[in-house]
């Protein structure tokens, strides 16, 4: 009989719903949650999400009272705050404020990742915005050297919101942008993400093929 309590609109293409899927399974969450599938974009929202979420995103996660959590910071706070293991994100002194950080650059990496794929991928050729796409490119690979110089020793002390988030920023790289191939100019990032990628959390989560 399922335990779950709460529910997940959930993408498995979506890496921000990979970070939530990922905290539920590093803190031994997971099976408290029910998934529920949810086909979206900027020109086709979906209306079971746009019910409860004004900003018609995704990851969102109902609590068994009925309240809705969204984004996924939030939702993570909210988990890291419902298991007694050692916190994800760090409570409090400089350790937090660097974590945090680091992990905000992570979902700054996503969102333009995601933002190059909607503009690729569902707008018409003739329309694309190519001064743009190179500003959300540049992004990115300014973020990278920033977490191939944390890879040194950051970012192996532990996978928490920090490790968790980059590793889903270059999991979504490599699914939607394979030719940026960011290993050839972050080799420590390279080997520290081969490493984790290995985690049980990391293979039960991979984009769809
Ligand atoms: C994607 O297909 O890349 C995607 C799907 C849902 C949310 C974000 C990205």
């Amino acid at each position: 009989m399922s335990t779950a309590t709460m529910k997940l609109f959930y993408n498995p293409a979506s890496p921000f719903v990979r970070k939530v899927l990922l905290v539920l399974l590093e803190t031994g969450q997971r099976e408290r949650v029910e998934l529920e599938t949810v086909l979206l974009s900027p020109t086709s929202p979906s209306a079971a999400v746009n019910a409860h979420n004004p900003a018609g995103k995704i990851p969102a996660l109902r609590l068994d009272d009925g309240t809705l959590l969204h984004d996924s910071r939030v939702i993570v706070d909210y988990l890291d705050h419902q298991h007694v293991g050692e916190p994800l994100i760090p409570r409090d002194g400089a350790s937090r404020w660097r974590r945090l950080t680091l992990a905000s650059l992570a979902d700054a990496v996503m969102d333009a990742a995601v933002l190059i794929r909607y503009e690729t991928a569902t707008r018409p050729q003739e329309k694309h915005w190519d001064e743009w796409l190179a500003g959300q490119q540049a992004k990115i690979v300014r973020a990278l050297a920033e977490f191939e110089e944390a890879a040194g020793a950051e970012l192996p002390s532990r996978f928490d919101v920090a490790s968790i988030g980059i590793a889903c920023a270059l999991g979504y790289l490599d699914f939607r942008q394979p030719e940026l191939s960011w290993r050839k100019s972050a080799p420590k990032l390279a080997a520290w993400y081969a490493d984790v990628s290995q985690r049980p959390s990391m293979l039960a989560t991979q984009p769809p093929a």
